[in-house]
């Protein structure tokens, strides 16, 4: 399956290492040539471990491709995710979507009937029908699916966590583009991630889900943490609750 991944940053590179991982052929794009050519002299603009090494190992398989040339690297892809920026828009907190549909109007005139866009961005509700009307607008003719596939990578465990993952989210109202979608997990739902698809206005919402779970998650076991430290007679109670 051929992937184009729109952005080489934190998000983007660790995805296209780890989907290369699987085997399938990725192409990563990004405007910033500098960082482009950092990672094509075989260097990482970032640190997380075990990134250098599947990098390395994917483009001497030539399965993993970072260029600058997006026609090329959407032509005929399955699947063309969007993982570029969305910084806060100050004032309001709102997230800036200009680099996503930026992307929306560079990708359009390239993409191949029956392509299916992903957002890894993180967006608000409601941004992928805002991206198909766009798509509409600008290929009236094409076929192609819309869908929200959100990422929960904390830096340090990155590649870890994209391996790993407690679930694989789906946010899609297009049958053809869910089977494109377990086909591409499907390495990792082989190890149990369970796949999880929503239709309509909660594709975008899980994705706040997920997130409100994560931090739940994450906050109660500071407080155990905390507990098992003050109350140390309870201590290997506390330690077997937190490691669940
Ligand atoms: N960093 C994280 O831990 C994390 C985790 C989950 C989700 N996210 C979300 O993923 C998205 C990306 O985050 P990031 O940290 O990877 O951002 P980043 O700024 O590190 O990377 C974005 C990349 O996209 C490139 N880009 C922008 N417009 C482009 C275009 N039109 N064509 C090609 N490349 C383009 C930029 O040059 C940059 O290299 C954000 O929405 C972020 O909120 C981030």
């Amino acid at each position: 399956m051929k992937i184009c991944m729109v952005g080489a940053g934190y998000v983007g590179l660790v995805s296209s290492a780890c989907f290369s991982e699987f085997g399938w052929n990725v192409h990563c794009v990004d405007t910033d040539v500098a960082r482009l050519e950092t990672l094509r002299r075989g260097e990482m603009p970032i640190y997380e471990p075990e990134l250098q090494g599947l990098v390395d190992r994917n483009t001497r398989a030539g399965r993993l491709h970072f260029s600058d040339d997006l026609a090329a690297a959407v032509a005929g892809a399955e699947v063309v995710f969007l993982a570029v920026g969305t910084p806060m828009r100050r004032g309001d907190g709102h997230a800036d979507l200009s680099f996503i549909f930026a992307a929306i109007e560079m990708i359009a005139p390239h993409l191949t009937s029956g392509a299916v866009v992903a957002t890894k961005s993180t967006v608000p509700v409601g941004t992928s029908r805002e991206i198909e009307r766009r798509l509409r607008q600008l290929r009236p003719s094409l076929d192609a699916a819309v869908c929200s596939n959100p990422e929960f990578l904390r830096e340090g465990s990155a590649i870890d966590d994209f391996m790993h993952p407690d679930r694989i989210l789906v946010g899609c109202d297009h049958p053809r583009a869910r089977e494109v979608m377990q086909k591409l997990y499907k390495p990792i739902a082989l190890r149990n991630a369970p796949h999880h698809t929503s239709r309509g206005p909660s594709r975008g919402a899980d994705r706040f889900n997920s997130l409100a779970q994560f931090a739940i998650r994450a906050h109660c076991r500071k407080e155990l943490l905390q507990a098992r430290s003050m109350t140390r007679r309870n201590g290997s109670f506390v330690q077997d609750t937190v490691q669940q």
